[in-house]
């Protein structure tokens, strides 16, 4: 597999606010390896989450909530091999921060020291801001994630849209403020109602990143199996499908193995020559052996 071509020269985490001054809006990615680490560096990508969301698309769980930190590290390692330019931020497990703030900065240093992680991403607010401002103060940046906390699915009720209600649209906005005050540099609003999110994110220095949130937020992201349509079955109504990479690569595996079964693969071109004075010296060997 080629390694090039990639950009190098990582992307100043302090940008990231400019870019809201500005009103460019950011671009975040998940990715779990070194090829999607790679394709989003070479697309341009600004932000490469390596979410939680790998339980589900690449193993194979119902959930977030199994993923561990050795399944986190191994994808965030390869990930950011890959991920030059873009920020690389590595999704904190379920288990790995909710326990105390010192588990917390034990497990965000390996994803930095270990992995080559830029900075990490933690669910929820409460309890969490302890972590946003132990994590900051250990020297590593932290992304907060509101709204639909897929961790905490069963206590939100299921998968749903949050922040309906103006108490509870209050409510997010004040953990937005709060988590912001901890020390994020920046936040994910996810399911949370566009005109809901919009308020937010001009409430906010720090940038938003949308995912179900409407166009008003600093930037999105979106799964990278979703966008790519890499599974197949209903996506989240939020995701836009770019490609359906399912069936392609369906397609291409049903003609592999026909060429195979049908001796059609390999051709000629696709194998390697030996010399011809090799050959008959490995063919003579050959039938010297056979006599003894
Ligand atoms: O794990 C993930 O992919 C995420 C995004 C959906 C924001 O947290």
């Amino acid at each position: 597999m080629s390694t090039r071509p990639r950009t190098a020269g990582k992307l100043p985490l302090t940008d990231l606010a400019e870019m809201k001054k500005r009103g460019e809006r950011i671009v975040m990615v998940t990715a779990y390896d070194f090829p999607s680490g790679r394709l989003a560096d070479a697309a341009g990508i600004d932000l490469v989450l390596v979410g939680d969301s790998a339980a589900m698309t690449v193993l194979g769980h119902d959930s977030t909530v199994p993923a561990t930190m050795e399944d986190m590290l191994l994808l965030a390692r390869a990930a950011a091999r890959g991920a030059l330019r873009p920020l690389v931020v590595a999704d904190m497990p379920f288990g790995s921060f909710q326990v105390s703030d010192e588990e917390a900065v034990r497990n965000a240093v390996r994803f930095v020291k270990e992995a080559g992680a830029d900075a990490v991403k933690v669910e929820g607010a409460g309890p969490t801001l302890s972590r946003v401002l132990a994590l900051t103060g250990a020297g590593i940046p932290v992304m907060g994630h509101i709204g639909l906390t897929p961790q905490s699915a069963t206590m939100l009720g299921g998968y749903k849209a949050q922040g309906r209600t103006a108490s509870k649209a209050r409510e997010l906005l004040d953990d937005a403020l709060a988590l912001e005050a901890a020390g994020c540099f920046s936040l994910v609003l996810e399911c949370v109602p566009a005109p809901v999110a919009e308020r937010i994110t001009q409430a906010l220095a720090v940038p938003t990143i949308g995912i179900g949130s409407g166009a008003g937020c600093d930037g999105q992201v979106l799964v990278f199996h979703d966008l790519l349509g890499l599974y197949e079955g209903r996506a989240p109504r939020f995701v836009k499908r770019y490609a359906d990479l399912a069936a392609e690569i369906r397609v291409a595996l049903e003609r592999y193995a026909a060429d195979v079964r049908a001796g059609v693969f390999p051709e000629d071109a696709h194998t390697y020559a030996i010399a011809e004075n090799e050959l008959t010296r490995f063919e003579a060997d050959l039938a010297s052996r056979a006599r003894t």
